[in-house]
C-alpha cells in the first residue's frame, strides 16, 4: 500500500512545499496540527512516507527506519547509508534511551594521518576524497532500532525508498543548486562521466534516479546488516577504498557496532531535558547553556535583545572552550560528564560572565578560520499514535560527505575524520578547536556536535527536537528550547526565529542574513562582538505537544525544504 501512494506524495509533496514555502511572515505562525501522530524531515517525501507508516499502524521506530532510508535517496547530502548518527527515544511510558551510531576511525587510521612531514594540517585532506571516511554505522544504527522496537517488516518499510530511488524523482531548487554547487568536487573525486554532473546546471523539477542505491537497498531488505557490512556491498567500499587511498577494510566493516548509551538528563526551568550523551558533546553542552541561561531573567531580559543575545555568547564561549578540552569519545577517554554537568562547577565557570561588557579573552589565539562550507547533517522528529518519541540526527558531515560515491553501490560516503582534531589547537572546518580527547585513534569514535533531544514536562513528553548545522546545532536546539520555554512560542514560531551563534574560536557572533534589526547588531559591536553573516543557521525538525494535547510540528522550511505533518 505504500508504494501505491508512492507517486501520489512526490506530486502532493511538491504542492504541499510550495505552499508553505510562500507563507506570510517567519515568526507568528502556527505549524501543521495533529491530534496524534506527526513526522517533521528535511523534505516533504521523508515526511509524508513516514507519516505513512504510521497512518497504517506503525510505531515512531517503524516510521524513523522508513523516514531514514528514504532521506539517504530524497536527501543524499545529508540522509544516508555511508555515514552515521543518534538516535534518542521516550517510550509512551517514560523509558528513555539512546543509540549511537556514530561512524569510527578505520583500523589503519593513526593520529597524524592528516599531517604533511613538517607536522602541518594537509589542506583538504580531511575533508574531501577516500581517507576523510570513517567506517559507516548508519546501516547497523537504524536496523538495531528495528530489531529492539520495530513492528512491522523490513520489506514494507524499504519499499518507498526503493522505489523513489529506482522510479526517481523531482528535485527542488535547493538540491539544484546544490548539485551545481558541488560539480567541481564530483569531477574532482568521481570523475566527469559522474551521473550528477552534467553539461547544463540542474534545474528544479529535473528528474534524478538512484539506481544502484536502489539495489543496496534491497541487500539491506533482504540480509539486513550483512547486506551493507559483508558481501557485495562491503566489497564495493573496499574496492572503492583502495582506489583512492582510503582506509576502511573489510575487517572494519564487519566489525562496526553500535552502541546503546544513556542519555545525559537535566533540568530548564521545570522541565526535562533528554539529550546525547558522548562521542555527542551535544547534550552535555546543552545542558551547561541551560543551566548557565537559568540563572537569568531571559524571559524579562527579551528575545534576541542585545542583552539576551550577550549573554547567550557569553555562555556559549565558555561552553565551547570546555568542549574543546574535555569531550571526545568516551570508550577512549575519560570525559569528565559529572563535573561538566556539577552546577558548581558551572556557576563557578559562567561567574566572570559580565551584562555590560564582552569579557577579555586570553583564549583567543592565532589559527581561527572561517567555516568554509555549509554544515550539512539532518534530523528527523516522529511521535506515533502510541505516544512514543524518536529523534535522529544522522550525517555525512559536509554536502555529501567526501563526495566519494562508492561505485557499483550508490551512495556517498561520510567524511567524518574532519571531526576529529588533526591536530590540537588547530580548527577543523567548524572552525572548532580539539584536544587530546578528540585525538584520532584507530576504532575510536570522533566527537560530534549532534543533538537529538526530547523534553518533558511534568511527567509527559512535550518536545521533540534537532538540527543539522555542525557547531551550530547546539546552539540553535538551546535557542529554540529557550523560544517554547521563556519566550512561550508555538513550535513553528520557535524554529522561525532568527538565530546566533558563537563557540569561542573563532571569536565571532554569527547571525542570519535576514536579520534586519540594525540596532542590535549595533549594540553588541559597542559590547566588544565582533559580528559575521551567514545565510542560515540549523534547519529544525521539531515537534510539540500542546496544552490542548495536539502535537504542532516545527520544520525548517524557511531555511530549507523541511517539511512536517501530521494527522
Ligand atoms: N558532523 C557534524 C557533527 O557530528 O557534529
Amino acid at each position: 500500500m505504500l508504494r501505491n501512494r508512492l507517486s501520489l506524495f512526490i506530486a502532493i509533496g511538491t504542492i504541499i512545499l510550495s505552499s508553505c514555502q510562500k507563507n506570510s511572515s517567519p515568526t507568528s505562525v502556527i505549524g501543521p496540527l495533529g491530534d496524534s501522530a506527526m513526522v517533521a524531515s528535511a523534505h516533504p517525501l521523508s515526511t509524508q512516507i513516514g507519516l505513512q507508516v504510521l497512518r497504517e499502524g506503525g510505531n515512531a521506530f517503524d516510521a524513523a527506519v522508513a523516514t531514514h532510508f528514504a532521506l539517504a535517496v530524497v536527501y543524499p547530502r545529508a540522509g544516508n547509508v555511508g555515514g552515521g548518527g543518534f538516535a534518542l527515544y521516550r517510550m509512551k511510558d517514560g523509558e528513555i534511551g539512546s543509540l549511537d551510531f556514530r561512524e569510527k576511525a578505520p583500523a589503519r587510521a593513526s593520529r597524524d594521518m592528516f599531517l604533511d612531514e613538517q607536522g602541518n594540517i594537509v589542506d583538504r585532506l580531511s575533508i574531501i576524497g577516500h581517507k576523510a571516511a570513517g567506517v559507516p554505522g548508519s546501516v547497523d544504527g537504524i536496523l538495531k532500532l528495528y530489531d529492539q522496537f520495530g513492528t512491522k517488516s523490513l520489506r514494507e518499510l524499504l519499499a518507498p525508498a526503493i522505489d523513489l530511488a529506482t522510479s526517481g524523482y523531482a528535485i527542488t531548487q535547493d538540491q539544484a543548486d546544490e548539485y551545481n554547487a558541488k560539480r567541481d568536487d564530483f569531477i574532482q573525486v568521481n570523475g566527469p562521466d559522474f551521473f550528477l554532473v552534467k553539461n547544463e546546471p540542474w534545474q528544479e523539477g529535473d528528474t534524478v534516479k538512484y539506481t544502484e542505491l536502489a539495489g543496496t537497498l534491497a541487500l539491506i531488505r533482504d540480509q539486513g546488516r550483512s547486506g551493507f557490512y559483508e558481501g557485495i556491498v562491503a566489497d564495493q567500499i573496499v574496492k572503492e577504498m583502495e582506489s583512492g587511498g582510503g582506509l576502511i577494510s573489510l575487517d572494519d566493516l564487519s566489525g562496526y557496532s553500535s552502541k546503546w548509551r544513556d542519555p545525559i538528563v537535566g533540568n530548564y526551568r521545570g522541565y526535562k531535558v533528554i539529550s546525547m550523551p558522548p562521542p555527542s558533546s551535544g547534550g552535555v553542552a546543552l545542558l551547561q547553556l541551560l543551566q548557565g541561561s537559568e540563572k537569568y531573567d531571559i524571559p524579562a531580559m527579551g528575545h534576541n535583545t542585545p542583552e539576551t543575545i550577550h549573554i547567550l555568547t557569553e555562555l556559549e564561549r565558555r561552553v565551547y572552550a570546555d568542549r574543546a578540552t574535555h569531550l571526545g569519545d568516551p570508550d577512549y577517554y575519560d570525559v569528565p560528564v559529572q563535573m561538566l554537568l556539577d552546577p558548581a562547577y558551572n556557576k563557578k565557570r559562567f561567574s566572570t560572565i559580565q551584562k555590560d561588557k564582552k569579557t577579555d579573552s586570553q583564549d583567543v589565539k592565532e589559527g581561527e578560520v572561517d567555516i568554509i562550507e555549509s554544515v550539512q547533517t539532518t534530523h528527523f522528529s516522529i511521535v506515533d499514535t502510541y505516544g512514543n518519541a524518536v529523534a535522529i540526527t544522522t550525517t555525512l558531515n559536509s554536502y555529501f560527505g567526501c563526495k566519494v560515491y562508492v561505485d557499483g553501490a550508490g551512495f556517498f560516503l561520510n567524511n567524518e575524520m574532519d571531526d576529529f582534531s588533526s591536530k590540537p589547537g588547530v580548527p577543523n572546518q567548524f572552525g572548532l578547536i580539539g584536544d587530546d580527547a578528540n585525538a584520532i585513534v584507530p576504532n575510536k569514535r570522533m566527537l560530534s556536535s549532534m543533538t537529538p533531544t526530547i523534553v518533558e514536562k511534568d511527567g509527559n513528553l512535550k518536545m521533540v527536537l534537532g538540527t543539522p548545522g555542525g557547531s551550530t546545532i547546539i546552539t540553535s536546539v538551546f535557542q529554540t528550547i529557550m523560544n517554547v520555554v521563556d519566550h512561550e512560542m508555538g513550535m513553528q514560531e520557535a524554529v522561525n526565529a532568527n538565530r546566533t551563534h558563537s563557540q569561542w574560536l573563532p571569536d565571532r557572533i554569527l547571525i542570519e542574513e535576514r536579520w534586519t534589526d540594525g540596532e542590535t547588531i549595533k549594540k553588541l559591536e559597542q559590547l566588544g562582538h565582533v559580528i559575521e553573516y551567514r545565510k542560515a543557521l540549523g534547519k529544525m525538525d521539531c515537534i510539540l505537544l500542546r496544552a490542548d494535547s495536539t502535537l504542532e510540528g516545527g520544520a525548517d522550511y524557511t531555511r530549507g525544504d523541511n517539511y512536517a505533518e501530521g494527522f
